[in-house]
């Protein structure tokens, strides 16, 4: 399971770039508004730092707008992967842009049956939202298992981006449920490799070393 960063925090993305350990980077309009800058400037900058898949997310709601902000997006960079919002419109156009050459990551998906439509318009990557469905009291990993099951079983070439991430065991799940990506807050990936023992370890081997 390769490891994507939840955010449009530049810095962040540097940070965790220079650890080796990231493939991508996912962004929303929600993350791009917290950081109050240019859209198209952070996206470049991300791909500058950040050599894979890097999605920018539409805000239209109808395809033909979301068409024209795709193919204006692509232009950024050849790694900008345009996000589109599940649902008719949405799959419309990414049906329309896969077979352009665009390749889709299909957001705000919430149940296997939305992930196996996506599949079918032919997203390259799709999105289910863990920690949402958590929220309100649904196994959001389910989704993620049940979503790895069928596109195995049916040979589909969407990747699944384990998407809305809360916790450590989120990511653990995540790569055991199958998923191909687990976008990740830049919070919890750097309590991915942090353990209490390992401090307490370290502090051991350097005083007795020092003594
Ligand atoms: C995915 O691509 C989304 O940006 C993100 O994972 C949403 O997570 P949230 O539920 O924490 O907003």
């Amino acid at each position: 399971m390769k490891l994507f960063l939840d955010t449009a925090n530049v810095d962040d993305i540097k940070e965790i770039a220079a650890w080796g350990i990231l493939s991508g980077v996912t962004t929303n309009p929600s993350l791009i508004a917290r950081e109050g800058r240019d859209f198209r400037e952070v996206i470049g900058e991300i791909c500058d730092i950040v050599d894979g898949p890097i999605s920018a997310e539409v805000i239209s709601t109808e395809r033909e707008g979301m068409l024209r902000e795709a193919r204006e997006k692509a232009e950024w960079h050849e790694n900008v992967v345009i996000k589109i919002p599940m649902g008719k419109e949405g799959l419309a156009a990414v049906s329309i842009l896969e077979k352009e050459g665009l390749r889709c990551n299909v957001t705000l998906v919430f149940s296997a049956a939305q992930g196996y439509t996506a599949a079918l318009a032919g997203a390259s990557f799709v999105s289910p939202f863990v920690g949402r469905l958590d929220d309100i009291g649904i196994p959001g990993m389910e989704v993620v298992a049940d979503l790895a099951e069928i596109y195995d079983l049916h040979g589909f070439g969407t990747r699944i981006i384990a998407a809305s991430i809360r916790h450590t065991q989120h990511v653990e799940q995540a790569a055991l449920a199958g998923a191909h990506i687990a976008t990740v807050p830049t919070a919890v990936v750097r309590k991915l490799v942090e353990h209490p023992l390992t401090d307490i370890g370290l502090e051991k081997f350097l005083s007795d070393w020092n003594k």
